[in-house]
C-alpha cells in the first residue's frame, strides 16, 4: 500500500480513511502495483521544534513498525511532513528490521531518494496538460495559464510550463496574488520567492485580489494549493477552458456540474496529480533494485506513465460516454475490481 503521512491539527480517522481510499483509485489509475493508504498525527508541526518533531516521528514509528514494510505499506510525505521525516522513519524502522530504504519514499537523495521526485507532481501535471491539449490540437506554447499555489507543485508546474513556452499570466500563494498579462518571468519570480518567502511584491507584475485568481482570464487554470476552492460561489465566473486539478479535490460537486454545463474540461486530481506517487513508485523500484536511475530516465518513465494514463482514461470515457472525472474513477475502480475477482475474493 502507498500513501502519505500527514501532521496537521485537523487530522482525524475519517479524513485519513477518505484520503486512503482516494490513494487506492489514484494508484490504480496510474497502474502502479499498490493499494491506497494514509496516516496522520493530530499536531501543529510549525509549533514543534526539530527535536520534538524527531521524537514524535520516532515514537510513532516504534508503534507502527510492524504495520509498515517494503511489501506491505510504504509511507511518503504529505502535509506537514517532508524528506527529513521520512529519514527518521527509515532510521527507526531499520533498528527493528535492518536497513530498509524501500520502506519509505520521498527520502533525501543521500538515503536512497529518487532524482526527480521533488519536481514529479508538477512535471506530471505538465505531461497531463500536454496530453489533454494535444488531444484538442493545441500545445503548451501559446496558452495562457493561471496557477493558484506556488509551493512544491505550483512552482514546478509554473517553471516547466514557462520552459515549454506557455505564458503564466497570474500566480497566487498565501501571501497574495500577482498578474502580468504579457507573462510572468518565472525564473525571476523564483528568486523573489526565495528572498521574500512569497509572490507578493514581485516587481514585474501587479498585485490582484487573491480571491479573484481562479476567475482571471486564461486558457488553463491550475489549482495547486487547497481543496474545495472551486465551488458554486465562483464556478460561473471561471473563464478558463481547461482546469488541471494539481491540488487534491479543488473542485466541489456543485462546481463540477456548473463547469460541465459551461463546457469547461476538467482533468481530475486522481490522474492529474499522480506524478508524485508514480515517481515514489520509481524510488521504491530503485531501492529494491539497488540501482539509482539518472534523472532523464525518471522523467522519461514519468512521461510514459502519464501519457498512457491519459489514453486509458479517455478510453473509459469513450466506452461509458462520460467526462474525464467519471472516466478516471471508472478506470481505477475497474482495475481494483478485476484484481479482486482474479484473486477469488468476490462475494
Ligand atoms: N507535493 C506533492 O507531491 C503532491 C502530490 C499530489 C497532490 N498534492 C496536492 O497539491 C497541493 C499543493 O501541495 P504542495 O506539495 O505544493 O504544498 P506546498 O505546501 O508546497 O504549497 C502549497 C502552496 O499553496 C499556497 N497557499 C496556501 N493557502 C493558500 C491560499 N489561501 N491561497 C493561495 N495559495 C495558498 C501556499 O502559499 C503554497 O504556495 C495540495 O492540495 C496537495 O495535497 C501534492
Amino acid at each position: 500500500m502507498k500513501g502519505g503521512i500527514r501532521y496537521h491539527p485537523e487530522v482525524d480517522l475519517d479524513e485519513v480513511n477518505a484520503l486512503a481510499q482516494l490513494m487506492t483509485w489514484k494508484t490504480a489509475v496510474a497502474d502502479i502495483p499498490y493499494g491506497g493508504a494514509k496516516g496522520g498525527i493530530g499536531c501543529v508541526p510549525k509549533e514543534l521544534s526539530l527535536s520534538e518533531l524527531e521524537r514524535l516521528t520516532r515514537v510513532f514509528t516504534q508503534k507502527i513498525h510492524d504495520l509498515i514494510g517494503i511489501n506491505t505499506d510504504v509511507p511518503a510525505p504529505d502535509m506537514g511532513t517532508n524528506a527529513q521525516t521520512m529519514a527518521w522513519i527509515l532510521d527507526e524502522y531499520s533498528k527493528f528490521h535492518g536497513y530498509s530504504p524501500a520502506v519509505v519514499t520521498g527520502k533525501p537523495i543521500d538515503l536512497g531518494g529518487s532524482l526527480g521526485r521533488d519536481a514529479a507532481t508538477g512535471r506530471g501535471a505538465l505531461f497531463a496538460t500536454e496530453a489533454l491539449l494535444n488531444e484538442h490540437g493545441k500545445s503548451i506554447a501559446g496558452q495562457r495559464f493561471v496557477i493558484q499555489g506556488f509551493g512544491n507543485v505550483g512552482s514546478w508546474a509554473a517553471k516547466l510550463i514557462h520552459e515549454q513556452g506557455g505564458k503564466v499570466v497570474a500566480v497566487s500563494d498565501i501571501t497574495g496574488a500577482i498578474k502580468n498579462e504579457k507573462g510572468i518571468d518565472i525564473e525571476s519570480l523564483f528568486k523573489h520567492v526565495k528572498e521574500t518567502r512569497g509572490v507578493k511584491g514581485f516587481h514585474d507584475a501587479h498585485p490582484i485580489d487573491a480571491n479573484s485568481i481562479l476567475v482571471e482570464d486564461c486558457d488553463v487554470l491550475i489549482p495547486a494549493a487547497l481543496g474545495g476552492v472551486i465551488n458554486k460561489d465562483n464556478a460561473n465566473e471561471i473563464k478558463a477552458k481547461y482546469i488541471i486539478e494539481a491540488a487534491n479535490h479543488p473542485t466541489d460537486p456543485d462546481a463540477d456540474e456548473i463547469l460541465s454545463k459551461k463546457g469547461v474540461t476538467i482533468l481530475p486530481d486522481i490522474y492529474a496529480n499522480s506524478g508524485g506517487v508514480t515517481v515514489s513508485y520509481f524510488e521504491w523500484v530503485q531501492n529494491i533494485q539497488g540501482f539509482m536511475w539518472d534523472e532523464k530516465k525518471v522523467n522519461d518513465e514519468l512521461k510514459t506513465y502519464m501519457t498512457r494514463g491519459f489514453k486509458d482514461v479517455k478510453e473509459m470515457c469513450k466506452t461509458h460516454n462520460c467526462d474525464l472525472r467519471m472516466g478516471a474513477f471508472t478506470l481505477g475502480v475497474n482495475r481494483v475490481a478485476r484484481a479482486t475477482v482474479l484473486r477469488g475474493w468476490e462475494a
